[in-house]
């Protein structure tokens, strides 16, 4: 069988993870062409991975009708005009990190853009959905494990971050509320299989100076009422002194299901005069790592045989309209309707 053809634009922190599993791991991809706007990194991956050609020129790419797919790891900025200019010049398959768009605007404008041009398959960056043991407990839930869903949480702390290094990185990211969350609304909206009704939120600028003059916060706490009738809640944290933390429950009329409730890096336990000690799981990179190959294995399997991605157009749609009504119920410390 002939390789899925990719090209990949944006090769920074994700991106070049993109293009390393594209080119080592996915053994029915070839990494056909790299582009970024930084000609010292398109450089640096054309001589380690040797793909069929590098770039500063998106467009290049997008008008090669001899690519089958195309991989936006960009700024998440850039993502509504790439988005729109690949589906204008004809481009088929797109996976695009997350989040679709920066305002509510911008993923309007994709939508009708990706509808209009009849793309076969657009697949958004989710990689939780990949995860086996998140897949393990969405079985159990759809198979009627815990019975009925009455409850679910979510726990995301990021580590400590250097201030200056979150100062800068706020503003263009979006924020806690909008950026950090999106995999939550995206894991909470997956899981139950139900979009949010209403929203409630509090939070706060607990332990970075500067950052409320940002517009931003570090830690949150967000209630949700479904659309079925299950209660939520999910809080979140730039503040995590010991590491990486992410944990979910989902309670039912017949039992629970739970994950990640101590972020062990491993299974070892260190014992010594100064105690017992395990070790934490240091990044969110570390913690999803498998993840990121196998969403992008199955971008290229969707291509390959024609079947649709299990993060698709609505689901990035709808994440990006969960963080806006959540960013106003944190704001306003206000329920927000989302109907
Ligand atoms: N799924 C996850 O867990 C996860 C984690 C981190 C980042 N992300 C997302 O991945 C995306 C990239 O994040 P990052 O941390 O790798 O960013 P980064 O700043 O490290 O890299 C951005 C890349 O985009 C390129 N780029 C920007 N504008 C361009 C243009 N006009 N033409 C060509 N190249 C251009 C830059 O040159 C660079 O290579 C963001 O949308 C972010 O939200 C997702």
């Amino acid at each position: 069988m002939e390789k899925v053809k990719l090209g990949i634009v944006g090769l920074g922190r994700l991106g070049r993870e993109h293009a390393a599993n594209i080119n080592y791991n996915i053994i029915n991809a070839e990494l056909a062409a790299v582009c970024s706007a930084v000609p010292e990194e398109v450089e640096s991956v054309m001589k380690e991975m040797n793909p069929g050609y590098g770039t500063t020129d998106y467009m290049e790419m997008f008008n090669d009708k001899n690519l089958d797919g195309i991989v936006i790891a960009s700024n998440s900025a850039f993502h509504c005009k790439m988005i729109c200019d690949a589906a204008n010049a004809g481009v088929k398959n797109i996976y695009c990190e997350k989040p679709l768009g920066m305002t509510l605007e911008e993923i309007d404008l994709i939508k009708e853009t990706v509808e209009k041009n009849n793309m076969n398959i657009f697949q958004i960056g989710y990689n939780r959905r990949f995860d086996q043991a998140l897949m393990s407990m969405k079985e159990k839930i759809d198979a009627g494990f815990i019975g009925k869903p009455i409850l679910i949480k979510l726990v995301n702390r990021d580590p400590e971050w250097n201030r200056e290094a979150l100062l800068k990185f706020s503003p263009t990211s979006g924020g806690l509320v909008f950026d950090m969350l999106t995999h939550d609304y995206d894991v909470a909206r997956w899981l139950i299989g139900s979009d949010a009704e209403t929203l409630y939120g509090i939070g706060g600028a607990y332990g970075y100076e500067g950052l409320a003059e940002l517009n931003d916060i570090d830690n949150c706490i967000i209630s949700i009422g479904f659309e079925n009738g299950v209660m939520g809640y999910m809080e979140t944290s730039r503040n995590a002194t010991y590491g990486y933390h992410v944990e979910y429950e989902v309670f039912g009329t017949e039992g629970s299901l739970r994950l990640g409730t101590t972020p062990n890096k491993d299974r070892v336990v260190s014992m010594n005069r100064n105690g017992v000690t395990t070790e934490c799981v240091k990044s969110f990179f570390e913690f999803w790592l498998p993840t990121f190959e196998a969403e992008l294995q199955d971008f290229v399997d969707c291509i390959q045989n024609g079947k649709q991605p299990k993060a698709g157009l609505e689901d990035a749609y709808k994440a990006v309209q969960w963080a806006f009504a959540a960013k106003e119920a944190v704001d306003k410390r206000t329920v927000v309707s989302m109907k």
